[in-house]
């Protein structure tokens, strides 16, 4: 008797978590083992997915409810406290600001479509704009983050909120930051990676996203420069390590230096292991002892104490 194959999405997924079962990809009508069960789909693999625009895999029929059994698992060791009534909104217009995202990362003309994220992009500030006392954990403003899309909206979401507490008050300004944020990564919409290139030369051409984003965003009349700037230097440090130009210090944009820490931590969250509230502890640690000399020094003391007041 064959197989009965039924689809799983990609919002089912856990990233890092062991497989209940095997995952399939379907390619010239076939089924192909792409993860055996107990395997794991770290962020890279996940993102790959995102990229080649994949948003179903399979699986066997047989292992459909040990799959909704592992996707509904939360991670995080409790829910976070609901917002008070004048933010609750917001849940809504993240909803919102992830799908435009999704449908830019899933569409074969990004660059026709990114201007449809400005209302988006504009509405997900005004509503962090309402928070600056009401946020008492970060759980309230970050998810995990899986893949590109999630990951861009927690970096735009918490380089809003990280600006406003800094002292940035001016709305325009805060949409330059949130739309950066949100468009941070759209270059790796371009990047082109081949299924034989090795890990390093992945790795080297994934390094382009930056100026590829930013030039995806050139033609568009509607995007401020600011926002390019953010795009394009989202991975410069403070000590000229970073890239595409190594730029240092203050040579650096002063709004990519904040969305530059939201980026760092963001990641860092992302590749923990645990519950969410351990994983943030140990990326706020990371960024304190190890990584601080790649931001600039003022800006990570004041996210720094912002980022512990909310875990
Ligand atoms: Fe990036
Ligand atoms: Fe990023």
């Amino acid at each position: 008797m064959s197989e009965q194959f039924v689809s799983c999405g990609l919002e089912e997924i856990l990233v890092g978590e062991p497989l209940p079962g095997s995952l399939y990809l379907y390619i010239d009508f076939r089924f192909i083992t792409f993860r055996a069960a107990g395997d794991v789909i770290d962020r890279t693999a996940f993102e790959r997915l995102e990229l080649k625009k994949i948003r179903t895999l399979f699986m066997l029929e047989k292992d459909r409810k040990a799959f909704t059994d592992w996707s509904q698992k939360t991670l995080a060791s409790a829910p976070p406290p609901p917002l008070p009534r004048e933010n609750q909104a917001f849940s809504q217009v993240r909803q919102d600001a992830h799908r435009k995202l999704m449908d830019i990362f899933q569409s074969n003309h990004p660059d026709r479509m990114v201007e449809q994220t400005l209302a988006s992009s504009k509405n997900l500030v005004t509503e962090v704009m309402k928070f600056p006392f009401a946020v008492q954990t970060l759980a309230q403003l970050q998810t995990f983050s899986r893949g590109t899309v999630d990951h861009s909206v927690n970096v735009s979401i918490l380089s809003v909120y990280l600006a406003m507490q800094m002292g940035y008050s001016h709305a325009l300004i805060l949409q330059h930051v949130g739309m950066g944020g949100l468009l941070h990564d759209v270059g790796k919409l371009k990047v082109k990676i081949d299924d034989n290139d090795s890990p390093e030369e992945a790795a080297r051409k994934m390094q382009e996203h930056p100026s590829l984003g930013a030039r995806l965003l050139e033609g568009q009349s509607k995007i401020p420069n600011e926002v390019r700037m953010i795009v394009e230097q989202h991975h410069e440090c403070h000590d000229g390590t970073g890239y595409p130009k190594k730029l240092r210090g203050q040579h650096i944009y002063d709004l990519a230096r904040i969305v530059t820490i939201a980026n760092a931590f963001d990641e860092l969250v992302g590749d923990g292991k645990g519950t969410l509230i351990e994983r943030q502890r140990r990326a706020v640690r990371e960024l304190d002892e190890n990584l601080f000399k790649k931001f600039d020094p003022q800006k990570l003391e004041k996210a720094l104490k912002i980022l512990k007041l909310g875990i």
